[in-house]
């Protein structure tokens, strides 16, 4: 890809630290000495500090994003209140509340505040500032016509891992509680929410000590499970588990990248591939080159993205956990490289969506 000589902060650009999303200046690039035109000189470098376009940090950790109406919302944790270790030693902070982004091109990202807030004066509440709310990952029920944000709800010190669910008439909320607890009576973890093509939502999460991955389906509010579901991808569990399962779907196939089971800390993630969502499933290989990262450019999956482009472009949207101070943690976004079917993850210091896609319009708004 095509560097630009010396990027600037551009016209919307705050001052302070330098944003790892770049905006061109627009009065400065000699846009003949420089190939890429706008917008395509916006670029996402992975592992810098993301701003927004009011200049704030972008506290939206363990995200999920949805395209809807012509724009990407990214919904994601705001871990920045005070890192403090939990009675077992573990890094956390008081639920915040989780936030939300609004972008046309996936490199400006508008804030949209808090849609899902905290419920400060119960301490029992499962969105309670001493509870974990974790992983939030919002699909439209057309039928219903509502959005429906599930999350991962946890005790304090992890001691259980519930999923819990919010609902708005509006994308952007505010997402009104609705209930949590251990979906199909298990213990979950870190999860995805994935339509299959019959319109059949599924949750897929790890359970009985990272041991096995569930996909239970959904109800057709999207809202519950109902009960179905299969095990997949077992295994010894502990840190050879699977955990924070991003799906998706290239030339028919069913892919999920898992992370092993390491806590904040990164790990080498796995690819793994089904011809059907509810499985069998099998581990491909290794996400990344061993000799390139032993853990997956330090960073753990939140979920894969994939534009509506017509060249099948899937991103792997990462988080770079920061345990000292969780709300400084980074987001490691990344296309992936395919060879056959097999995909890789190959890093970059800096990249454009646009150049993943066929048509402006195919990023833009409609
Ligand atoms: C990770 C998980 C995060 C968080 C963390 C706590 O494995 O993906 O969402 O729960 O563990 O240790």
């Amino acid at each position: 890809m095509t560097q630009p000589a010396a990027l600037s902060s551009g016209p919307e650009a705050p001052s302070g630290p330098p944003s790892g999303i770049q905006q061109p200046a627009a009065q400065t690039m000699d846009r003949e000495a420089n190939p890429i035109d706008w917008p395509d000189a916006r670029l996402l470098c992975p592992g810098d500090i993301w701003r927004d376009t009011s200049g704030e940090v972008i506290q939206a950790h363990g995200g999920g994003i949805l395209r809807h109406g012509g724009a990407y919302y990214w919904f994601g944790e705001d871990k920045s209140g005070p890192t403090t270790l939990n009675a077992r030693n573990a890094a956390r902070v008081p639920f915040r509340g989780i936030r939300a982004y609004r972008s046309t091109d996936l490199v400006a990202w508008h804030p949209l505040g808090t849609v899902l807030h905290p419920a400060d004066d119960d301490p029992s509440h499962p969105l309670h500032p001493s509870k974990v709310v974790e992983r939030p990952k919002v699909i439209y029920n057309d039928a219903g016509d509502h959005f429906v944000m599930w999350f991962k709800a946890g005790g304090a010190d992890y001691e259980y891992m519930h999923l819990g669910v919010a609902t708005s008439r509006a994308i952007a909320g505010p997402y009104q509680f609705r209930h949590a607890g251990p979906p199909n009576g298990l213990r979950a973890g870190d999860f995805a929410v994935q339509r299959d093509a019959d319109g059949s939502a599924y949750l897929i999460h790890p359970s009985d000590r990272f041991s096995v991955m569930i996909v239970a389906r959904l109800n057709d509010a999207a809202t519950g499970v109902s009960g179905e579901l299969s095990r997949v991808l077992r295994s010894s569990g502990g840190y050879e588990g699977h955990e924070a399962p991003a799906v998706f779907q290239r030339d028919g196939r069913w892919y999920m990248i898992t992370s092993r089971v390491s806590g904040w800390a990164p790990n080498p993630c796995r690819v793994c591939v089904a011809e059907r969502l509810t499985g069998p499933w099998e581990v491909m290989g290794e996400l990344c080159d061993p000799q390139e990262t032993s853990d997956t450019f330090a960073s753990q999956p939140a979920c894969v993205l994939q534009p509506d482009t017509r060249n099948g472009t899937c991103i792997y949207v990462g988080d770079r956990w920061s345990r000292e101070s969780l709300g400084d943690s980074r987001y490691v976004w990344l296309p992936l490289v395919w060879e056959g079917d097999r995909p890789w993850l190959r890093w970059q210091e800096r990249w454009s969506p646009h150049d993943h896609t066929i048509g402006v319009d195919s990023l833009g708004c409609p």
